[in-house]
């Protein structure tokens, strides 16, 4: 056999030994052992998805049967996340400025390839999305944290931007509202952006799920080209706008104060996204109808999060625990006492039946948080809350 070092790339050799939680999980498993999961994120395995009859039934379009490849995705799909856009949030784009990905995955991939050579820097948030270290080692960039900082609401350090930034520095990567702090980017923090002159990548998968009556931010980060930054990136999609995650489909609108480099960046674009062709012709035919239909979904989503929200700041007042006030977003972020690391919290709780995300998962800078999704089923929540306050009595 060839030794697998003359085989596989070096760059691909990641660590795959399980963390503590993910053992312990497994052997929860092995002895039948069941928990409760209080980190749902994924609406179609808690009864959150689209009714099955609009996801069936738009799926049946006979034009399907054709292939008409386009690299930015057919102009008739593009044309309805325009009008989407235009009528949910008020944000105004010409379709020819959108193009279709298959996930937002793929979209930062495309926007990693277009905006940074192999070790060239991106700022991002911490703490932020998880999955984005993976998709920068894929692409081969390296990735500089900048700080959000916990006050009344969690808000961008412009300082910590100002340090991580290097001649090296192609990109900023805003998440708006964030995972999983529930932030949304306020319309002052948009203009201190802007102003940096660098392209601003914002992920806004999450902005439609307020938590609180008023919560917004800006509507849409297209916005920043008006205020000067050269090149604008909003990433969004079915994923989480929709509850459906299983039709791979998100999109990129691309705007910029610099109309020049805005043309050549869709240029580029489509070269890579004509290697690529990666989104479904029936998904395509079906985008409409489900943006038609997602109003419904999100409501339903919407109140799933707010009344679980709800119930675990009711359990937790007075405690030596309390929830980080969202406010947006499907998670919750519990601040408990630094003592012992955030795994030792989550491993207790899986102890006691239930699951939880330590917040190292996301890169918070100390110890002391835990992470929830909200679109769990209420009884997770319930009991995530009730041993919470167990484990906050035995501290005393
Ligand atoms: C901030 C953020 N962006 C994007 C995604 C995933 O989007 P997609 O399924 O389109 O890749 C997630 C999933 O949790 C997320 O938290």
């Amino acid at each position: 056999m060839l030794p697998w070092r003359r085989v596989l790339s070096r760059r691909s050799a990641v660590d795959r030994t399980p963390n503590a939680l993910a053992r312990a999980l497994e052997k929860a498993r092995r002895e039948g052992r069941g928990w409760l999961d209080a980190t749902a994120s994924n609406p179609t395995a808690v009864g959150l998805g689209m009714p099955e009859r609009i996801v069936v039934e738009a799926l049946a379009d006979p034009r399907s049967a054709r292939y008409e490849p386009h690299p930015f995705g057919l102009p008739e799909a593009r044309r309805a996340v325009a009008e989407d856009w235009l009528r949910v949030d008020g944000v105004a784009i010409e379709p020819e400025h959108v193009l279709l990905v298959a996930s937002t995955s793929e979209a930062y991939g495309l926007l990693m390839h277009l905006l940074a050579d192999e070790g060239d820097e991106w700022l991002v948030p911490a703490p932020s999305y998880p999955l984005l270290p993976h998709l920068a080692r894929l692409n081969g960039i390296r990735l500089v944290p900048y700080r959000l900082a916990a006050e009344d609401e969690w808000r961008v350090d412009t300082d910590s931007i100002r340090r991580a930034r290097t001649a090296r520095t192609r990109a900023l990567v805003a998440v708006s509202p964030n995972n999983p702090t529930g932030n949304y980017v306020q319309p002052d923090e948009l203009d201190a952006l802007a102003s940096l002159g660098l392209p601003l990548v914002v992920d806004e998968v999450f902005a439609r799920y307020p938590l609180r009556e008023g919560a917004r931010g800006v509507p849409s980060a297209l916005l920043a080209a008006r205020r000067g930054a050269p090149l604008v990136f909003a990433l969004s999609g079915l994923s989480k706008l929709a509850a459906l995650p299983q039709m791979k489909i998100a999109w990129i609108g691309v705007a910029g104060a610099d109309d020049r480099l805005v043309e050549e960046a869709l240029g580029r674009l489509e070269v890579a996204a004509d290697a690529l062709l990666s989104v479904a012709t029936p998904q395509q035919l079906a985008l409409r109808r489900w943006l038609e239909a997602a109003d419904e979904v999100r409501a339903r989503i919407g109140q799933r999060c707010r009344s679980n929200l709800a119930a675990l700041q009711a359990a937790l007042e007075g405690t030596a625990a309390s929830v980080l006030r969202p406010q947006a977003g499907w998670y919750a972020v519990v601040r408990v006492p630094r003592i012992g690391t955030d795994e030792r919290w989550a491993l207790s709780l899986l102890d006691r039946g239930v699951l939880v995300h330590p917040g190292y998962l996301y890169d918070f800078e100390d110890d002391g948080h835990l992470v929830l999704g909200l679109l769990s089923e209420p009884a997770a929540i319930d009991a995530a809350a009730r041993v919470l306050v167990e484990l906050m009595r035995g501290l005393r």
